[in-house]
Order: C-alpha cells, then sequence, then structure tokens
C-alpha cells in the first residue's frame, strides 16, 4: 500500500537517523542578530539572542542523560498513530513521536496564530490533528521543583530559603527573549493580613514595585519591593535596556536558571553565559562552590514588625511568555503588523502560566523576635 505522502503530495518519505538528534533543531533554536545602533546602522557585532541548543549542550542532557531535544519535546508513545487524516485504510504506526512542541505555556490567543504563519508547518502544534490525547502535561511536570523551607527567626525577622530546581534540557526559562519566569512570595499572619509579599503582579501582569530599567538578580529579598525574575534583559549600543531585537548588542541581565551540568568552563559557555548579579550569587547554580547544580537558592529575609504568632507562606513560580513592558518600546513605532499585533495582544489571555507553587503552614514565631520586645 502507498503512503499518505505519495499519493496526495507525490513525494517519498526517505527515513534518516539524523532527525533523531537534537542537531536537527540546533539550526532554528540558535538566533544570532546582527546588532545596529538606534539610527538602524549595523555595528558590525553580533548578538546571541536565543541559545537554547548551546544551553544544552552545556548541561548534563547530551552525554549524561543521553536526553536528546525530542526525548522531552517530542516524547514516544507506543500506540499506534494513524499519521493522516481522512485515510481510513492506512495503519497505525508505532511507535510515534508526539509532534506537540509543548513550551511551559499555555497562551494560545495572538502569538499562536504569529507562529502558524511563521512556521509554515514546522513545529506547529496543530497543523495536523493526530488522533491521541495532547501530553502536554509532561512538560509542564517537568519545567522545574520548588522547595520552600523556613529556616529560623530573630532580630524582629523570620528567614525562608526558597529553592527552584530546573528540570528542562536548557537554561528556565529558554528561547525567545520576552519569556521570564516570576517568583512570588506571600506570608500572611493568623488573621489573615499580609505580613510580606513580594512577585505580585498588577491587572496588567507587570510585576509590582519593580525596579526600573529592570530588576536585578537577587540572593537575598528583603523588602515587598524586590522581586525574584529570571529573565534575559538586551542592552543597546548605549548600554540602555532594549527589546528592540536588532538594537540587541549586550545582555545587562541574564540569570535565567541553567540546567544540570552547566558550567562557566565549557567550550559553549560565551553564547550562554550568566550575565549580572547571578554571578556573584553562591548558591546559583552552585553548592559549597561545586557548578552545575542547576537550581537557585533565594532567601527571603522577612521583617516581622514586632509580630509575634503563626505565619502561614505562599510560594508561586509563574512563566510569562509576553510581559507587558516588553512591548512598551514596539508601541513607540507604527505599522500595518504590529497594529494587527498589538491588537491581538490585547485580546489575549495574558494570565501567567503557574508553573509550580508550594505553601508552609503555622510557623510559629515566638513572642520576643519582635524589635518591641527584644
Ligand atoms: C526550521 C526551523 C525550526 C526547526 C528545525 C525547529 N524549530 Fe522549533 N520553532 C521554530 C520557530 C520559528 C518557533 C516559534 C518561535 C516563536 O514564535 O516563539 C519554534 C517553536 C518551538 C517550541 C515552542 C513551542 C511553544 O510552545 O511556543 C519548541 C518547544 C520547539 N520549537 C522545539 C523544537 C525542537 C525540539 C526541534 C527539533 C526536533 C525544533 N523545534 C526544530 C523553528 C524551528
Ligand atoms: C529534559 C527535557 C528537555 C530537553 C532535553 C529539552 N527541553 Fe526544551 N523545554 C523543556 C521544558 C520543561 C520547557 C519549558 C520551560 C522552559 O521554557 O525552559 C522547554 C522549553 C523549550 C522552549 C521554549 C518554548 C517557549 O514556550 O518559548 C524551546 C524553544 C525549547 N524548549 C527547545 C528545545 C531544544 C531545541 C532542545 C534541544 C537542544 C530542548 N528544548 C531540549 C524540556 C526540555
Amino acid at each position: 500500500m502507498i503512503g499518505p505522502m505519495q499519493l496526495y503530495v507525490g513525494l517519498t518519505p526517505a527515513y534518516s537517523p539524523h532527525i533523531s538528534e537534537s542537531k536537527t533543531c540546533s539550526p532554528c533554536h540558535t538566533l544570532i542578530s546582527n546588532s545596529v545602533d538606534l539610527t538602524g546602522v549595523p555595528t558590525g557585532t553580533t548578538f546571541v539572542e536565543q541559545a537554547t541548543y548551546h544551553e544544552y549542550l552545556n548541561s548534563d542532557f547530551p552525554l549524561v542523560e543521553m536526553a536528546t531535544c525530542q526525548t522531552c519535546h517530542m516524547p514516544k508513545i507506543e500506540d499506534p498513530i494513524k499519521i493522516a487524516n481522512g485515510y481510513t485504510a492506512l495503519p497505525g504506526r508505532t511507535p510515534f513521536n508526539l509532534h506537540t512542541f509543548a513550551g511551559a505555556k499555555q497562551f494560545h490567543g495572538a502569538t499562536h496564530q504569529r507562529q502558524q504563519s511563521k512556521l509554515r508547518g514546522v513545529c506547529s502544534r496543530s497543523n495536523v490533528r493526530f488522533n491521541t490525547q495532547s501530553k502536554h502535561s509532561t512538560i509542564k511536570t517537568r519545567n522545574a521543583d520548588l522547595i520552600s523551607q523556613f529556616d529560623s527567626s530573630g532580630n524582629d525577622t523570620a528567614y525562608f530559603s526558597i529553592q527552584l530546581k530546573n528540570k528542562a534540557g536548557h537554561k528556565f526559562p529558554s528561547g525567545y527573549p520576552s519569556r521570564r519566569a516570576v517568583v512570588q512570595f506571600v506570608a500572611l499572619k493568623a488573621n489573615g493580613d499580609t505580613l510580606f509579599s513580594s512577585g505580585l503582579f498588577d491587572n496588567d501582569y507587570e510585576v509590582k514595585n519593580i525596579s526600573t530599567p529592570f530588576e536585578a538578580h537577587h540572593d537575598f529579598i528583603h523588602s515587598s519591593t524586590q522581586a525574584q525574575i529570571y529573565e534575559m534583559v538586551m542592552g543597546d549600543v548605549n548600554g540602555n535596556k532594549t527589546t528592540v531585537l536588532e538594537r540587541a548588542f549586550a545582555p545587562l541581565k541574564d540569570n535565567r536558571i541553567p540546567p544540570r551540568g552547566f558550567t562557566t568552563l565549557h567550550s559553549a559557555y560565551d553564547t550562554c553565559a550568566i550575565v549580572g548579579d547571578a554571578l556573584n550569587d553562591l548558591d546559583f547554580n552552585k553548592t559549597a562552590g561545586l557548578e552545575g547544580k542547576g537550581h537557585d537558592i533565594i532567601h527571603y529575609h522577612l521583617p516581622l514588625g514586632g509580630y509575634s504568632g503563626n505565619l502561614s507562606v505562599e510560594v508561586k513560580v509563574f512563566y510569562q511568555t509576553l510581559p507587558p513592558a516588553f512591548l512598551d518600546e514596539m508601541k513607540t513605532f507604527s505599522s500595518a503588523e504590529i497594529d494587527t499585533f498589538l491588537s491581538m495582544y490585547a485580546n489575549a489571555n495574558k494570565s501567567p502560566f503557574l508553573v509550580k507553587s508550594d505553601s508552609l503552614i503555622n510557623i510559629l514565631i515566638p513572642v520576643g523576635i519582635g524589635s518591641n520586645t527584644t
């Protein structure tokens, strides 16, 4: 029997093992741009905008875990799958690799259509509907692990540490530069009043109280005006923050959590470097000086303001595909494409995607810890 490709498009597909290798994904998931200055004149230098493949090379996944991009993004299922619609006699194929290419997000509005037209069939989620259930959940549970811990109290302060472990085969988040992860930390008093909060969103899903032009990486958070945001921030020729891809000249911050096995000594490190305060953070991808841990530990020091009694803490890690401020600069330009995109964005569901959450309840802060009693 002849297959659907021979029948409908007159092409005979041939098997090649390279399609199962990570190198198949690397040409597109490595993006190096030619930088321009603010007047559009090329600077003659390049900027590594996306280096998912290099991040992966600089990890345990290719050689220790023996996992390819496809292992996670195109997981194998053993059930026989019909690879084309409207072809009833076609026998099921097994094994079959899912073609969903799920990332962390659930942002089907504006960007979905954009990708569909940009991709022309490669990597699209739904050009062909396979007779199977979406396994988005596998990729979601493999994102990151979160461990929250109450350490101690003293000096009118309660000390907590939050460990976030990256389980992806590259940085978390990876890919397009707008992607970011936000850690939200809220501590409530016994009567339900908020004692401390960090990383809350406003109505537009921008993080409240963060610094401009961007929030630095934190090892310690001791005020509600600080929040941990894992992101890459691009700088232009003058060292100012930019979200215009062509103007990107050098990164100002990159504290996206490295994958397990990532080191500053790897030959691909220059294309996926850690930038900014995360470099000086002793538990960012490190334990006792040893690199490659694939985690970050954030230390929250909560000013108690004299409070004693029970505390409960809720920690949430959110993933944001396209935070509102990423479009601020775009809004200063105008074209038919920009206008269309901005109206699609306005109508899209922009609520951040909850990656992980954890809570600690009934932590007793003894009388005498507060400043008014000590
Ligand atoms: C011919 C170029 C090309 C190749 C080859 C390619 N991709 Fe992509 N991929 C893209 C583009 C373009 C996007 C959309 C990026 C965007 O708009 O954010 C994308 C998006 C994705 C996404 C994100 C989907 C989402 O949720 O938004 C994943 C995951 C992905 N690709 C994985 C892979 C893997 C794994 C391979 C190798 C098996 C691969 N890609 C090969 C071009 C490619
Ligand atoms: C160990 C599992 C694993 C491996 C191996 C892996 N990924 Fe991922 N990938 C993930 C997870 C989990 C996410 C979602 C979290 C994130 O964005 O980092 C993701 C996200 C992505 C995204 C971003 C999607 C978006 O929504 O923007 C791209 C692109 C991507 N992966 C491509 C690749 C490529 C290319 C490779 C191989 C070089 C690869 N991945 C290897 C698990 C993996």
